[in-house]
């Protein structure tokens, strides 16, 4: 019996709406499998809680966090109660720099039964690999002066071994892919960091003598995510790069409800943490409009870690299932709620 111990951060608004959705799903695929089991500890940290303690999380929370296997967050931030900055840093951000998760991974793909924003979209399936520690979102650098003579300087950072990991990282997913990696770059406009990231991708690619690779302008590599999204399939990038292209991904797919991700802890340190790409959407919750499918994709991403390939090619089948015979909710035009899209995945996983 393989069994796996998640920590189970629900946080905010609807990440206690699709995080349940998730648990069920997972403990529904256990079942189905029979060797396999999951047991979710659920922790409290969120806005409220830091209205109650004054922290997100306790002083030893990532003690408490670390000998788990993985973590499945839902969603962190409620600006009535607490400032973002506070928020996010003090539980999201902390966990991710702390536990060294330093790849952040999203895929983007056109789910049969969801319309996408573009007129013509195509059969698109890419993965973005996004360097998570270090780039240009980096505390260095600082401000002079005030006034007219302001000056503000802020540093970005691009360390040989951290730029190597993500490169790396995405030609072992582009070999159990579509053996193809594009690289994100900017050196006709950035002249030390991204001449240092192309020369990193060509070293890294003679390791990878199978994979395809090309390189693109960032700039030129955004409009090719709206106008030709089916020509990718790995994309590595910078922490900047990443995140919006990212960002550009989940609004080709129809919705930032669907979007799932991962980050990632390669040096098996600590655990890595699933998460999906929205926040906790304050505007809809408690209506049961939530979109379940972000955070059961991230339940997908969080098997195939565990090596769970074909019972996560399954999920992802079941979820494409659901969606094709419109069991959706409002924000990829069905009609459904939240537990009616959890039931149907659920039931469609029984019957396999
Ligand atoms: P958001 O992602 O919460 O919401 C943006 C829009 O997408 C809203 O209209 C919302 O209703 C919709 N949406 C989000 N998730 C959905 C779902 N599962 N199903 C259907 N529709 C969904 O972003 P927003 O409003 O900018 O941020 C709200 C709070 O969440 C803030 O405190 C923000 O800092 C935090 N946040 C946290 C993130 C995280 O925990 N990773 C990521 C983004 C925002
Ligand atoms: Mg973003």
């Amino acid at each position: 019996m393989k069994k796996l111990n998640i920590a189970s951060i629900p946080g905010d608004g609807v990440g206690h709406e699709v995080v349940p959705s998730g648990e069920q799903v997972l403990k529904t695929i256990a079942d189905i499998h029979g060797g396999l089991a999951f047991e979710f500890t659920s922790f409290p940290w969120s806005c409220n809680y830091y209205l109650e303690h004054g922290s997100m999380m306790p002083e030893n929370g990532l003690d408490q966090l670390k000998p788990f296997d993985a973590i499945f967050l839902g969603a962190v931030g409620d600006l009535n109660l607490v400032p973002d900055h506070i928020s996010l840093w003090g539980l999201l951000i902390k966990i991710r720099r702390e536990f060294e998760q330093s790849i952040n991974m999203r895929p983007a793909k056109l789910l049969k039964g969801v319309t996408s924003p573009l007129a013509n979209p195509k059969d698109f399936d890419l993965l973005v690999v996004r360097e998570n520690s270090e780039g240009e979102y980096s505390s260095i650098g600082g401000k002079i002066h005030q006034g007219e003579d302001e000056v503000a300087i802020q540093n970005a950072v691009f360390s040989r071994k951290a730029t190597e990991r993500a490169m790396r990282f995405a030609f072992e997913l582009a070999g159990k892919r579509r053996q193809h990696v594009t690289s994100a770059t900017k050196s006709n406009g950035i002249v030390y960091s991204m001449p240092f990231w192309d020369d990193v991708f060509k070293e890294v690619s003679t390791d990878y003598p199978s994979i395809q690779t090309d390189s693109q302008h960032i700039d030129a590599l955004a409009a090719f995510f709206v106008t030709q999204p089916e020509r990718f399939d790995v994309i590595v990038a910078s922490n900047l790069f990443g995140d919006i292209l990212t960002d550009v991904g989940a609004a080709i797919m129809g919705s930032i409800g669907i979007a799932p991700a991962a980050n990632i802890n390669v040096n098996g340190k600590y655990p890595s943490m699933f998460e999906p790409v929205h926040g906790s959407a304050p505007d809809i919750v408690g209506k049961g409009l939530a979109n379940p499918i972000g955070q059961i994709w991230t339940a997908k991403m969080m098997l195939d870690h565990f090596g769970e390939i074909e019972l996560g090619a399954k999920l992802l089948d079941v979820i494409e299932e659901t969606t094709t015979a419109g069991i959706m909710t409002a924000d990829i035009g069905g009609k459904h709620s939240t537990e009616e899209v959890t039931n149907e995945i659920i039931h469609r996983l029984k019957s396999l």
